[in-house]
């Protein structure tokens, strides 16, 4: 079980990069499935979810080849349009393989995808879509059964934006027969690559990145080639890491449009925050104040980056009140910095912290889930002394290399076995 031994005091500077988004990669690797033929994509992340979704792919017949940031994938017909239990319980995000497997093959198997420990993370709104365009949805023995004639277009109100259900209506809309109009759509980045590499495949995808997308289904689609976006969670988590310890960090080939909600708090919490083309840079600074946030679906602040300035906020003066709204149990890093001597005191969807800078003192914690790991990691560069990070293998889910990209940046951090 690896851990990671962090040790405080240390300011980060200079430059390192954002590599491509997890967020992003994932549901474009489902969207292969909607045709045959080799599909080629730059700039992927080498993540343990990329190398999950490859698994479930090749499970499906699939061929998959990953070399320098470039996966390529040869995409034959399925003998089986099933995602096994045993691929899925790694990795939730699987369930986007139901809308392509249903549009493509009329029918589909996906296991239901378990909890997490930030929230159950339901697919009602998923299956909601699919049924709207004539899908017969059944559960049973933990498989959501998926069947259709043929999927006709359909008008789909989501009640809430959801990132996943509007990835999987919209490519499972583009081989519908008539057109889907999905409203109250999520806007995050992430849907719109989607879209552009649909439209790449020959789909008719509009208005993705706003809150309605309009898809036309055709009757077929083909290979296509692409590169994925900048991982704006990742950006966003190395720039807090040159914030939380004073230094001066730039992080490039990343995308600081994306990241417009963490630049404003930030510079509203007193740091200076530069952009010029795909590069943003937060400046040294000797203090910061204490801001509010609340996490809601994109442009605002993004939940994945809630737990990041969590940490950043223990360090500032005077007290912040962090909300969070999109999952009901997003706050299991709070109790791990309290060992850290942190002063928070979580309520149910409210955190306050109290900020006390200098007072952090390292000890041994527990990452709970991909964002929590990160977050405790962050802290660790200004405890006091050692912070050791269990179950680190959340880490490697969704960030690459990281802690050789802290190093660059003269942390001290070490993987231990
Ligand atoms: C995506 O998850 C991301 N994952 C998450 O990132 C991210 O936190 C989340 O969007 C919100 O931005 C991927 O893109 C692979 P949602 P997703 O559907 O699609 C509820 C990370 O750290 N909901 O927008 O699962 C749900 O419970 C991960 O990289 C339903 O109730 O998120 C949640 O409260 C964590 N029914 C809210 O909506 C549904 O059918 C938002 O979920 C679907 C969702």
């Amino acid at each position: 079980m690896d851990k990671m031994a962090v040790r405080g005091g240390h300011q980060l500077n200079g430059v390192t990069a954002a590599s491509g988004a997890k967020n992003s990669a994932l549901p474009l690797l489902f969207a292969t499935l909607l045709a045959d033929g080799e599909h080629v994509f730059h700039n992927v992340p080498d993540l343990v979810d990329v190398k999950s979704a490859c698994a479930l792919l090749e499970s499906l017949g699939c061929e998959t080849c990953y070399k320098d940031h470039t996966l390529r994938v040869f995409v034959k017909p399925a003998r089986v349009a099933e995602a096994s239990y045993d691929i899925v319980r790694k990795m939730r995000a699987s369930i986007l393989c139901l809308g392509p497997l249903l549009a493509r093959y009329m029918e589909a198997k996906v296991s239901l995808p378990g909890g997490c420990a930030i929230g159950t993370r339901p697919i009602d709104l998923h299956l909601e879509g699919m049924k709207a365009m004539g899908a017969e949805i059944s559960v049973d023995a933990g498989y959501v059964l998926a069947k259709t004639v043929k999927l006709q277009g359909a008008k789909i109100l989501f009640e809430a934006p959801t990132v996943g259900g509007t990835e999987n209506v919209m490519m499972a809309a583009t081989l519908a027969d008539g057109e889907t109009l999905i409203e109250n759509a999520a806007k995050e980045p992430e849907i719109v690559d989607l879209a552009n590499y649909l439209n790449k495949m020959g789909a008719k995808v509009e208005g993705a990145g706003t809150s309605i997308i309009r898809i036309r289904g055709v009757n077929k689609l083909k290979a296509a080639e692409h590169t994925v976006i900048p991982d704006r969670i990742e950006a966003g988590t190395l720039l807090i890491a040159g914030a939380i310890t004073g230094g001066e960090v730039t992080v490039t080939r990343s995308a600081p449009a994306d990241l417009e909600a963490l630049i404003v708090k930030m510079r509203e919490s007193g740091f200076k925050i530069t952009t010029s083309g795909d590069s943003v840079t937060v400046h040294r600074t000797r203090g910061w104040r204490g801001v509010d946030i609340t996490t809601a679906p994109h442009p605002a602040f993004a939940t994945d980056l809630q737990a990041q300035f969590m940490a950043l906020m223990t360090q500032a003066e005077g007290t912040s009140v962090i909300t969070e709204t999109v999952f009901e149990n997003r706050f299991m890093h709070v109790q791990e910095l309290v060992r850290l001597n942190a002063d928070i005191t979580p309520k149910t969807r409210v955190a306050v912290v109290r900020g006390t800078p200098g007072k952090l003192m390292g000890a041994p914690v527990m990452a709970t889930d991909l964002r929590a790991s990160a977050c405790l990691v962050l802290a660790g560069l200004v405890a006091e002394g050692e912070t050791v990070v269990n179950r680190i293998y959340h880490l490697d889910r969704g960030y690459e290399n990281m802690e050789a990209k802290l190093m660059a940046l003269g942390a001290q951090v070490e993987r231990v076995k």
